[in-house]
């Protein structure tokens, strides 16, 4: 694709065609769409993998896939995915290319990046990973004073962190219950402590994860929890390289924070941190569920990897969700998107989406920096069910916004909750399907009148419905099945940035924060004078010192 050459978006005539459609369409009544389409379950879903999708309930009709669909065409999203695919720079203001795909492919494959295939140093990679993994789940890898290693903390932030801390909860059956795992990214100090007040060091393993290696609060809870370490061992700094390993792109940094490169595990530029937990910033995670599962994690990305790049656009699964996202976000004015996983294993995945999507998408410039017309990237909330059922589902049924749900569920619970643990797993899904079903098609004051309610009663008790849904099921949430989804999910924000024309793959909106927070550092911790300062942030800071007995 051509970006430079492209029509505005909202001046195509595909974008004008969907919103000519859904003027006609009006507010078209999933209650109706069902009655006269009995096979609109059937037609409305698809299997992708371990994965099935049930997409009608949401508020659609084949005018309106199609008409979403050629605006994907017009806006070139599979010239530029095959773009991405063959390790071209598409992250245009960082000038590097995006290439989380080549993490997950098999060892025969060929992916070149400026004339040089990368699939043989990610497997180097993932090799000397699965060494070391077994090294510590067996024991053989020892700390400073010989004893084996029991605790593993990784200290990471953003992508360094989510990922990995994310796949821990979300693969617990799967872990080495005889191993501690903690995950420390706050620059609260609260964090580390809480992290590591009641670890013994000397059965203590630091991961260091940081793509650039320089991210203040990474740095600086690595530099603590070295201090922590060398206290609780009686401070001789030998003892670091048998506690401290590095993840990163960046050998100079790591040498000069005192990590031997010998047990640093790389990764490279074209992989963008929130991209990155399938790269050598899954450590952790292979330590905790051994090598043979992290690989069949990366097969499970791999496939829905080759899923959206084969997959024709109708049975085109990241296509679709991109697509409804958009006929939302952009044709109904929703701002937020929930992710409501029915698993307590997900209790981190939507705050892992989070950075994937608001980072990636959060943007209101074109790839060519002109200021955007249309609404990007959504807000992405939601916590696991049936606990957000008891707090903010009030506002899904019965407020005033449009806001498109994603329902995921499992099959199977897991084996080790036994019989009756297990028992409880039928309520907990009759609760997803439950919830699809009241925020689709609701319930008619009619409905309400007919159970006895009194009138004025009626109205408090009715649910419009309408509230668009997409159900995901798979069997058993297994180390596939999560590759299955996160690559789903990369691969759908993927779809909404090339449609809106921005640069899914920058971050620059999180670095004013970071400069400002680094010139205020000494007016906050030693008074020091701020040139220019406005008045309200000067009054907080005088206000805190003040609080602090400064
Ligand atoms: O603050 C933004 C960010 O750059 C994220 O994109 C990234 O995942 C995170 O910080 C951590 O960065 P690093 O891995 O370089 O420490």
């Amino acid at each position: 694709m051509n970006a430079g050459t492209r029509t505005r978006l909202d001046r195509m005539p595909q974008w004008s065609a969907l919103a000519e459609h859904r003027e006609r369409l009006g507010e078209v009544s999933l209650r109706g769409l069902f009655e006269t389409d009995s096979g609109r379950s059937e037609r409305y879903s698809l299997d992708v993998g371990d994965l099935h999708l049930d997409y009608s309930k949401h508020l659609v009709t084949d005018e309106t896939l199609a008409l979403l669909r050629d605006l994907a065409a017009a806006t070139g999203v599979a010239g530029l995915r095959d773009a991405m695919f063959r390790g071209e720079k598409i992250n245009i203001t960082e000038n590097r290319a995006v290439l989380h795909t080549a993490l997950r492919a098999p060892r025969d494959a060929v992916v070149e990046v400026d004339g040089e295939n990368v699939v043989p140093k990610v497997h180097a990679v993932l090799d000397k990973m699965a060494g070391f993994a077994d090294s510590v789940r067996s024991g053989k890898w020892v700390g400073s004073t010989g004893r084996r290693i029991r605790n593993v903390v990784n200290i990471g932030i953003g992508g360094s962190d989510l990922g990995p801390a994310m796949a821990y909860e979300a693969l617990r059956p799967f872990t080495e219950r005889s191993l501690t795992f903690r995950f420390v990214s706050n620059v609260d100090g609260a964090d580390l402590h809480e992290a590591v007040r009641d670890l013994d060091p000397a059965e203590t393993l630091f991961i260091v994860a940081s793509k650039t290696f320089t991210t203040i609060e990474t740095v600086t809870n690595a530099l603590s929890a070295r201090t922590w370490l060398l206290d609780g061992l009686g401070g001789d700094e030998a003892a670091v390289p048998f506690h401290f390993v590095a993840l990163s792109t960046n050998a100079a940094e790591v040498q000069k924070f005192g990590i031997d490169t010998e047990n640093m595990f790389e990764f490279w530029d074209w992989v963008g941190g929130r991209y990155s937990f399938d790269s050598a910033i899954g450590l952790s995670l292979m330590i905790a569920i051994g090598p043979d599962r992290f690989r069949e994690l990366l097969d499970g990305f791999h496939l829905v990897d080759e899923h959206f790049r084969t997959a024709p656009p109708e049975a085109n699964a990241p296509l679709l969700l991109g697509l409804l996202g958009i006929w939302y976000g952009n044709f109904h004015d929703a701002q937020s998107h929930a992710v409501l996983p029915y698993s307590h294993y997900l209790s981190r995945f939507t705050a892992y989406l989070q950075q994937l999507d608001m980072e990636s998408n959060g943007k209101s410039v074109d790839r060519e920096g002109n200021p955007v017309h249309w609404q990007t990237g959504p807000v992405v909330w939601g916590t696991p069910g049936t606990n957000g059922q008891h707090a903010y589902y009030q506002l899904l049924h019965q407020g005033t916004k449009t806001i498109p749900a994603d329902l995921l569920g499992f099959a199977r619970p897991v084996a080790e909750l036994g019989p009756e643990l297990a028992a409880q797993h039928d309520l907990l899904m009759a609760n997803l399907f439950a919830q699809g079903q009241a925020l689709a098609f609701g319930k008619t004051a009619e409905e309400v009148r007919a159970e006895g309610v009194a009138e004025e009663q009626v109205a408090h008790r009715t649910f419009r419905g309408n509230h668009p849904t997409t159900t995901i099921l798979a069997k058993e949430l297994s180390p596939s099945v999560l590759g299955q989804l996160i690559a789903l999910y990369e691969h759908k924000v993927f779809v909404q940035g090339a449609v809106w024309n921005i640069d899914s793959f920058d971050q620059w909106g999180v670095e004013l924060g970071k400069v400002l927070a680094k010139r205020l550092e000494p007016a906050v911790g030693e008074g020091a004078e701020v040139p220019g300062l406005d008045s309200s942030t000067a009054d907080l800071v005088a206000k805190y010192r003040a609080w602090r007995g400064r």
